[in-house]
């Protein structure tokens, strides 16, 4: 089945990278137990890059875990997660390697699937580095599409290749659940910035059945780990304003960071309800960015979305270097002054209700920081 709503789980690439291990993921799905992430809707248990040996079973062809990292095989590791009530994911490529070098699934795209299926693998990220003819992904994201529903078990196909190649075109003829709408995160409040800048232009291609991807969130990560970048560690309010982004925008919610290490603010934050709410809302419409700047025009100043019921979205966010004061007015989310509504505004963080006015909402935001709303609209 695909999704109606984004796919939350938890990958172990961004801190991960190649030291990965059975343990590792065993205590991991421990985790989403133990801190609550099961019950706010985490289910995702994703294995990425450099899971298995540098080649194939020579023998049956097959991709062989690498016994060193993962000694009882993924049998074993897809049983335990069950048995916790979660889901598991695997990763592969479309090419002939994986971009850490291992086996990819090119031309055995059929077998791997197979074998993905007996091990009881429910997700299946797909990404796109070393490809034999390039510029040829549709052909090559079909293959597999078909693979894993000829596979005799339900696997979620979650596509990976960067935003390349017009990939909102034709992505959803391939089954897939989810795909990759930008190039790779890093843990660097710059590089959260440009991807989510870069979504504005295609929140008309995220819906239920296949999502846009934003890549794994770096929320918590402060530093540690794989895909960390830049001189200084991320702030909490950077890490908010990334959460924020992606739950208003409606993506799926891969943590990236050590869930097993994480701070009480940053589990506070990821199992935010109001939040995980308004991602998870059933319609699953569309976002739009009502409010934009001044003059980077490109770059959101209020991003809304309409909710199930009466409700609806309304983030405030400054991904600049300035304060920014202002005036919101309704009409931009369809409340004009006529309509004789105002909005009731109930703060998902601090959970305090306020007025907007009949016809405006004054705002200011810091630098690096967001406010979020679920906005009801009320008679003025
Ligand atoms: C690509 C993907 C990443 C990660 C790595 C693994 O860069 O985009 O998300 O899976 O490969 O090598």
């Amino acid at each position: 089945m695909n999704p109606r709503t984004p796919p939350l789980g938890w990958n172990t690439w961004n801190t991960f990278g190649e030291k990965i291990n059975e343990q590792l993921i065993l205590e991991s799905a421990d985790k989403f137990i133990e801190l609550g992430l099961k019950d706010a809707g985490y289910e995702y248990v994703v294995i990425d890059d450099c899971w298995s040996l540098r080649e194939r079973d020579p023998k049956t062809n097959e991709i062989v875990p690498d016994p060193a990292k993962f000694p009882h095989g993924m049998k074993f590791i897809a049983d335990y997660i069950h048995s916790k009530g979660l889901k598991f994911g695997m990763y592969s490529c479309a090419g002939t390697r994986t971009c850490g070098d291992y086996p990819g699934s090119y031309d055995h795209e059929f077998l791997d699937a197979r074998t993905f299926a007996r091990w009881g693998v429910d997700f299946l990220k797909y990404d796109y580095c070393d490809m034999p003819f390039g510029g040829q992904a549709e052909f090559y994201y079909r293959r597999m599409g078909q693979a894993l529903r000829l596979s005799g078990r339900d696997i979620l196909f979650s596509a990976c290749n960067w935003g390349s190649e017009d990939v909102w075109r034709w992505i959803r003829t391939t089954g897939a659940g989810m795909y990759r709408s930008t190039g790779d995160i890093f843990d660097a409040f710059g590089s959260m910035k440009d991807i989510a800048v870069g979504q504005l232009p295609k929140f008309d291609t995220s819906a239920p059945g296949c999502f846009n991807d934003m890549d794994m969130l770096t929320v918590g990560m402060y530093r540690q780990g794989n895909v960390a970048r830049g001189d200084a560690a991320q702030t909490f309010d950077e890490y908010r304003v990334q959460f924020a982004l992606w739950c208003v925008y409606g993506a799926p919610l891969m943590l990236g960071c050590d869930i097993r290490k994480m701070d009480k603010d940053i589990l506070a934050l990821v199992t935010n309800k109001e939040l995980l709410a308004i991602d998870q809302d059933p319609l699953a419409l569309q976002p739009y960015a009502p409010e934009t700047c001044w003059p980077n025009k490109e770059e959101p100043r209020v991003v809304a979305r309409l909710l199930d019921g009466k409700d609806l979205a309304l983030l405030f966010v400054n991904l600049g270097e300035n304060d920014a004061w202002g005036r919101f007015h309704l009409e931009r989310v369809g409340l004009p002054y006529q309509s004789g509504m105002k909005l009731r505004l109930r703060d998902v963080f601090s959970r305090k209700v306020s007025s907007s006015g009949r016809d405006t909402i004054s705002y200011h935001i810091p630098p690096h920081t967001c406010q979020v709303y679920r906005a009801t609209p009320v008679k003025a």
